[in-house]
């Protein structure tokens, strides 16, 4: 279906201090008493006349992911004033990974309510979004999809790395690597204490390729932040600079009237799709862009993303799927070096938040020079686009495999199933001495969906038994509907739709069973005739309630959440209606004129 026009800019109505006036029934009494308030803060009427930039700060005590903020938004209020503009900071939510219970997931609907509803309910002609941890861009740009007036993000960065004995670390994939050794019993105490000092060195964002860094790379792919902005690590004078950039193109963006539904396109989308499988990024940016699009009326068909998956591979030698981190990303030339290499596979039309197309950005990014981080098309790290889409009767809904940090003997795989019914389940019997598994079983994690743990926790990782791990096994077929940490890497189907706590087929796999991966055929097959699945799924009992489902938050967030396949959305949050689909089909020859 043929989009609406996003190409002109929207008359704007009021326009700075007098925007979204508080209600008593006297419009110029609300602006009188909102400047008078105002001024109580010092401002004068020549500021208060400007152009307003609101600046929504995320720095938090409990976000270490987002510790420069501070020097980020004096940067930014610097680049709005030199613009003309007037910078205004605002709180909002913050969400950090690792503190948020029960997971960052079942907070991200919640942090883009509260960026909507803050920048629709104050007096600001343009905002910039200050995020990182991994679920708060996502959230920031579903907010500000939704409050449409124009948006820039900017991202805090990625963390320096460590070293630990002679040995470059960083965050996080290499938190599991150690965690792993010494579940094996290959490092002591002291060593895990050890390199736990190191693996952080720095504020910023975690420094391989894991969500945030897809985040950030994906968005500049987006055309939704200043080109260059996706990787300068978060304690660098690059950094900083690309935060004044931030400022000073917020202020243009509210003269050209350039709102988010202009640059967040299905051509946009499409292009953010690529990037994603070249950049070997994380399974949860499908889930995030897919929220994000549908926010705009825009559909992301995983079918279609497996296809263009089979044509774009991947480039970037970033961990989990390569070696090198963020920074070496930045010092390769960016996320320019990506899209030099997949022009031709990109829609170069794109508008960006410059008011210029991501190909007249490319051009003006010059040419590229020898480096070792970013690979050609020809020389790629792995054949195929990072991301494998699987169908099955385990999974009619679909479920998704991170082939690029699989390994390539699990990629067809049969096996016996070793099965657990949550996380309580997990935790108790992993361990356990006794617990039936051998290395070629296929572990199976139930109820971690969108409403089982509820939030779709990043447990999809689950652990390898103690007693296969001290046989020197580094890697198993793991099923679950939920999650992993972009930072995570193994033979791990992630995402089964529908989730088991919905009833899908999951909630029927019993320990024993067989189940067959094959990642060439793209399917994930539970070996159990239809009669058994029938008689399994009619003596189910019902799952008992739960006293804390019943109240707040919690209870929005268990009656309106959407699966994996629509972006584990609020319901009510997207848009009425699904305008386009993407990634497009190829025109059949039949479809042509
Ligand atoms: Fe914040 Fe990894 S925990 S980006």
């Amino acid at each position: 279906m043929a989009s609406s026009d996003n190409s002109s800019p929207k008359p704007q109505a009021a326009q700075g201090m007098s925007k979204a006036l508080t209600n008593y029934g006297d419009r110029e009494f609300s602006l009188f008493l909102r400047k008078a308030f105002i001024k109580g803060a010092g401002y004068t009427d020549d500021a208060l006349s400007k152009p307003i930039v609101g600046i929504a700060n995320t720095g938090s005590g409990f976000n270490p992911c987002h510790g420069n903020a501070p020097q980020l938004i004096e940067a930014v209020k610097r680049g709005v004033m030199l613009a003309g503009g007037l910078p205004v900071e605002f709180p909002t939510i913050s969400i950090h990974e690792s503190f948020a219970h029960p997971t960052s997931m079942f907070l991200r609907n919640l942090m883009a309510m509260d960026t909507e509803e803050l920048i629709r309910a104050q007096p600001m002609d343009a905002v910039v979004l200050i995020g990182g941890c991994d679920k708060t861009v996502p959230a920031q740009l579903m907010g500000a999809a939704s409050a449409g007036i124009p948006a820039i993000q900017l991202v805090t960065g990625s963390m320096l790395t460590g070293s630990h004995r002679g040995t470059r670390v960083g965050a996080c994939t290499d938190c599991r690597r150690f965690w792993a050794s010494y579940r094996g019993d290959e490092i002591d105490a002291q060593e895990i204490a050890d390199v736990n000092n190191q693996l952080v060195a720095s504020v910023g964002t975690c420094s391989v390729m894991g969500t945030a860094s897809t985040m950030a790379c994906i968005t500049e792919a987006l055309g939704m932040m200043v080109p260059g902005g996706a990787t300068p690590p978060a304690v660098t004078a690059d950094r900083i600079r690309v935060a004044e950039r931030t400022g000073t193109q917020a202020v243009a963006m509210i003269g050209a009237g350039l709102t988010p539904d202009r640059i967040l396109t299905g051509k946009a989308f499409e292009n953010a799709l690529r990037v994603l499988l070249a950049i070997g990024g994380s399974t949860n940016a499908i889930i995030h862009l897919t929220a994000i699009a549908g926010r705009l009326g825009i559909a992301i068909d995983l079918d279609g993303l497996d296809r263009i998956s089979k044509e774009t591979p991947v480039l970037v030698d970033l961990k989990p799927s390569g070696q090198h981190y963020m920074e070496d990303l930045h010092k390769a030339g960016g996320l320019a070096a990506v899209l030099r290499e997949l022009r031709p596979l990109l829609h170069l039309d794109t508008l960006t938040v410059t008011g210029r197309t991501l190909g007249e950005e490319l051009d003006a990014a010059g040419p590229g020079f020898p480096q070792d981080v970013v690979r050609s098309r020809e020389n790629p790290i792995y054949p195929q686009g990072g991301i494998a889409f699987l169908r099955g009767n385990l999974a009619p809904g679909g479920a998704i495999i991170k082939q690029s940090a699989a390994s390539k003997d699990l990629m067809e795989h049969e096996g016996r199933a070793v099965v657990f019914e949550n996380l309580e389940d997990l935790a108790k019997r992993i361990d356990d001495p006794d617990l039936d598994v051998n290395p070629e079983d296929v572990l199976v994690l139930k109820n971690i969906g969108p409403i089982g743990a509820p939030g779709m926790p990043e447990a999809g990782y689950m652990p390898i038994p103690k007693k296969i791990g001290r046989l020197g096994v580094k890697d198993m077929v793991r099923i679950s509907d939920g999650r992993m940490s972009g930072t995570a890497s193994g033979s791990i189907v992630l995402h089964v739709t529908p989730e088991s706590a919905m009833g899908g087929p999951l909630a029927l796999v019993q320990s024993g069973d067989r189940i067959r991966l094959s990642v060439s055929e793209r399917s994930l097959t539970l070996l159990v005739d239809e009669t058994e699945l029938a008689r399994r799924r009619a003596a189910m009992p019902p799952a008992p309630p739960r006293a804390e489902d019943q109240r707040g938050y919690r209870k929005l967030f268990l009656s309106t959440v959407t699966q994996a396949d629509a972006g584990c959305d609020f319901d009510f949050l997207r848009a009425v209606e699904i305008r386009e689909t993407v990634p497009a089909k190829p025109a059949q020859p039949e479809d042509k004129a």
